[in-house]
């Protein structure tokens, strides 16, 4: 702590001296489950992503039935722990109740089928079975726009007061720009996102309302598209208050930190908060030896940090799981910043040095006796030490 009373007196006069809360996805089950999981986040993280219990498929798996169980359990222990939560995700592709794609159907049929979970598909490929899904059954423009309305209406006025930020709308580009060809964009139509935008801004004016993507972060086309849709909602006095970078990415190919700023910069100039909200490094494409990989996946989770660091706009940085033990990569690509006991790896120190403001990076650089203040009391003495 005495190392960060003259860096924080120091820096309450720069601009380094910046609150970024971090946060990571968790899953209940694991906080349910595993104490070790439970303290590392509850030790290490100011907010938390659900990692798949508030989308569609978790909270309305039958039409109109909606089961808020698990999410409840996650918001009562965030607030027992004093942690914000990101909500994620109202309005999305993927990871849907089969009654959404049928046209409730197997509902209809008393078939108790389990979610499914589509993957990703190539945008052509995606195209033609969507297309097929939806269209032998097919929904009305009005009769799709209201469920979504209701789902969002239900969801975040339940959650109002404990949510303070939602992904409205998850993954709407296509890798060309266009809107991507999900349910809702093809029986909706593109104003999709308008109407989903303004219910949940009725059901909870004060939440922060975001849309996310994934390669988003590096320009290119679906960049560009995703910056001209958010400038077109704006214009129009659409609500819309940030854009969250995914940033799964990967040791072969990651965005570099002048990149990575250009783009939230992009969205700073709109008036747009920007959060990177799903971060992951994957590191089994290189074929060196395990250290060397681990060394590179740092360089990309640092220059992020750095990126989030030094754009005011950058209000979250979030990794999507913390433990390579528990990812949606699966184990073997040792994607996160806590390896499968729980230890910190050179990921961690990467975005603990990122997000240090400039006293503490001096003290760091001028003394080696010195070990570098934790990432929780920087984080802490951020909160409290700036008005951001
Ligand atoms: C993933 C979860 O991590 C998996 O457990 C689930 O099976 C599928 O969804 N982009 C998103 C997240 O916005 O919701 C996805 O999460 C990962 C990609």
């Amino acid at each position: 702590m005495a190392l960060l009373v003259p860096a924080q007196a120091e820096a309450q006069s720069t601009d380094e001296r910046r609150m970024v809360p971090q946060g990571t996805a968790v899953r209940l089950s694991a906080l349910r489950e595993d104490s070790r999981y439970r303290d590392t986040f509850v030790r290490e993280f100011g907010s938390l992503t659900p990692e798949n219990e508030m989308k569609l498929e978790a909270l309305q798996p039958r039409r109109g039935h909606f089961a808020f169980g698990a999410a409840d359990e996650l918001v009562r222990f965030a607030r027992r722990n004093d942690k914000q939560i990101h909500g994620h995700a109202l309005v999305w592709g993927l990871s849907l109740p089969l009654w959404l794609i049928d046209h409730g159907a197997t509902d209809n049929l008393g078939l108790r089928l389990p979610p499914i979970v589509l993957p990703r598909l190539p945008d052509a490929l995606g195209e033609t079975v969507g297309t097929v899904a939806t269209t032998l059954t097919g929904w009305r423009r009005d009769e799709l726009l209201s469920v979504m309305r209701n789902h969002i209406d239900t969801v975040v006025r339940h959650f109002a007061g404990d949510v303070q930020e939602w992904d409205v709308v998850n993954e709407p580009m296509a890798a060309d720009g266009t809107l991507a060809p999900t349910v809702w964009r093809r029986f909706i139509g593109p104003d999709y996102i308008d109407a989903a935008l303004r219910a949940a801004r009725a059901a909870d004016p004060t939440a922060k309302l975001f849309i996310n993507d994934y390669s988003v972060e590096t320009p290119g086309r679906k960049l560009d598209g995703l910056v001209d849709l958010a400038r077109d909602l704006l214009a129009r006095g659409v609500p819309l208050d940030g854009v969250g970078l995914q940033m799964h990415t990967h040791i072969a190919a990651f965005p570099d930190e002048s990149a990575i700023t250009n783009t939230m910069r992009r969205f700073e100039r709109l008036g747009l908060e920007v959060q990177i909200t799903e971060m992951d490094v994957g590191t089994s494409l290189l074929d060196v030896a395990l250290p060397k990989r681990l060394q590179r996946q740092a360089q990309a989770y640092g220059a992020a940090a750095r990126a989030c660091n030094a754009v005011r706009a950058c209000t979250r940085f979030t990794t999507w799981g913390f433990t390579d033990r528990l990812s949606w990569l699966g184990a073997g690509e040792s994607g996160l910043l806590f390896d499968h006991g729980y230890d910190r790896k050179p990921a961690y120190a990467a975005v603990r040095g990122g997000f240090a403001p400039l006293a503490a990076k001096k003290a760091q650089t001028s003394s080696k006796k010195r070990s570098a203040p934790s990432w929780k009391k920087l984080t802490a003495a951020r909160r409290y030490g700036s008005g951001h």
